[in-house]
């Protein structure tokens, strides 16, 4: 693998000191070799940051890259009747190849707007090709194969046996955890505790703890789901009853938990269990605003991801970044989350969540070279004061000039290297409509 010198940046390295430094990055064998003066070589070639921000890659902990071809068909509809009207119709209306456009898509749009990690529930059908093309674009995903085996208001084609929905995602789990070098993993994906029996939740919680990996689900996005939850499982709120039946652990990644009371917040603390934010979903969903600043005041692990084209409809780290600074303001005071911490969310916060603190989420010789530069030259951006308040302010997902993952420059002068971006959207617009039409939503 060719050796490469980035030049003349500012870099942001995210390390636990927050520094800030000029210069250039090595990276050799896919990984950082160098920070700052990084010599004069030996290295093959060099990229050029054009005096841009230098920073670790976003690691988005949650999304759905199977519902990117929904964007658009979905929207103004609260949580429950959302997913009942509008997703489950169209997800049960996948196909492998509307799936892979849809997962095609969101890796553009990812990429272009410097996003290198994610952590991704899927549909529950035909999840190797989710794997299959994350395989092909370079991105690095944590997959899990979505789990339901309860059937309300559920199409018949989503509704799993609970021993068929265990045994896929062990399968999935064999054939793809670690593939790619290591940039791919698998993790078990119970849709959320609406959605699942009893006896599944408990067996995904032993299976989890006993295999190390993670498991990605929702919780306590919206009042009426919270309410659900309470009735279905015989009075619990929803985190005390993944607790219940041994969800609870390091390993749970909980998307939203908007509506958490005093006593799940110690449990999340007391568990380390990892908080996923979705500020622009639960704008747009109406489903309220999470008590971010207070979870990580109690030491909660909050990271950030956009949810899905479906309900966001963007997938733009920018926009979460901004909105998650913003809603807090609005919600305790203007400062009650910093930019420079909203910016530890994106990166270093979301690598820890997925268990990857050791390999990514900042600049330092050793990590894996997943970069990203942000360019500093248009006028949206200036006078640029302070890197921290640029990036979750003012910048947004087009000023992304390069992104590497694994030391491979996967955009570079604003453009897909591998793929051509317009072709890319002519055939999600096409498979959207097929699927749609599919879906009776045409
Ligand atoms: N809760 C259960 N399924 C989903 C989903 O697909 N998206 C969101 N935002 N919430 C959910
Ligand atoms: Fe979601």
């Amino acid at each position: 693998m060719p050796s490469t010198l980035i030049r003349n940046a500012t870099i942001v390295t995210m390390n636990d000191r927050f520094e800030v430094v000029e210069g250039s990055v090595l990276v050799r064998d896919g990984r950082i070799a160098r920070v700052g003066d990084a010599g004069g070589g030996p290295f093959d070639r060099t990229i050029d940051a054009a005096g841009g921000y230098l920073l670790p890659g976003f690691v988005q902990t949650h999304i759905h890259l199977c519902q990117t071809l929904f964007r658009g068909w979905a929207d103004d509809m609260p949580l429950l009747e959302w997913l009942t009207c509008r997703v489950w119709p169209m997800e049960a209306a996948h196909t492998a190849e509307t799936l892979r456009a849809s997962a095609a898509l969101a890796s553009a749009e990812l990429l272009l707007s410097g996003t290198t990690t994610v952590l991704t529930m899927e549909t529950v059908h035909d999840t190797d090709v989710v794997f299959e093309t994350m395989e092909q674009t370079g991105m690095r995903a944590v997959i899990g194969k979505c789990m339901m085996d309860s059937d309300d208001g559920v199409p018949p084609r989503l509704r799993e046996r609970t021993a068929e929905s265990i045994d896929e995602s062990l399968a999935l789990k064999k054939r793809w955890d670690g593939a790619a070098g290591g940039r791919l993993h698998a993790a078990f994906a119970p849709r959320f505790a609406v959605s699942c029996s009893r006896e599944l939740l408990e067996a995904v919680g032993s299976l989890a703890t006993g295999a190390r990996t993670i498991v990605h689900t929702h919780a306590s996005e919206n009042r009426d789901e919270v309410e659900v939850v309470r009735r279905l499982s015989g009075g619990y709120s929803n985190l005390e009853y993944l607790n219940a039946v041994g969800l609870a652990t390091p390993l749970l990644c909980a998307a939203h938990c908007v509506w958490v009371t005093g006593k799940e917040q110690e449990l999340l603390a007391e568990r380390d269990v990892k908080v996923l934010h979705c500020p622009g979903s639960n704008v747009k969903l109406g489903s309220g605003i999470a008590p971010v600043s207070d979870m990580r005041a109690r030491g909660i692990s909050v990271s950030l991801g956009a949810d899905g084209a479906a309900c966001n409809n963007r997938l733009d780290m920018f926009d979460e970044m901004r909105l998650a600074a913003a809603l807090q303001a609005v919600r305790v005071a203007p400062g009650a989350l910093p930019a420079r911490d909203v910016l530890w969310m994106a990166t270093r916060e979301g690598a820890y969540a997925l268990g990857l603190d050791a390999e990514i989420g900042s600049i330092e010789p050793g990590k894996r070279a997943d970069l990203i530069v942000v360019d500093r030259g248009r006028p949206h951006v200036a006078p640029d004061r302070d890197p921290w308040s640029t990036l979750v302010y003012a910048a947004r997902g087009t000023d992304v000039r390069m992104t590497m993952v694994d030391g491979i420059p996967l955009v570079e002068n604003f453009s897909l290297v591998q793929q051509d971006a317009a072709e890319v959207a002519a055939n999600a617009r096409r498979a959207a409509r097929t699927l749609a039409a599919r879906a009776g939503l045409a």
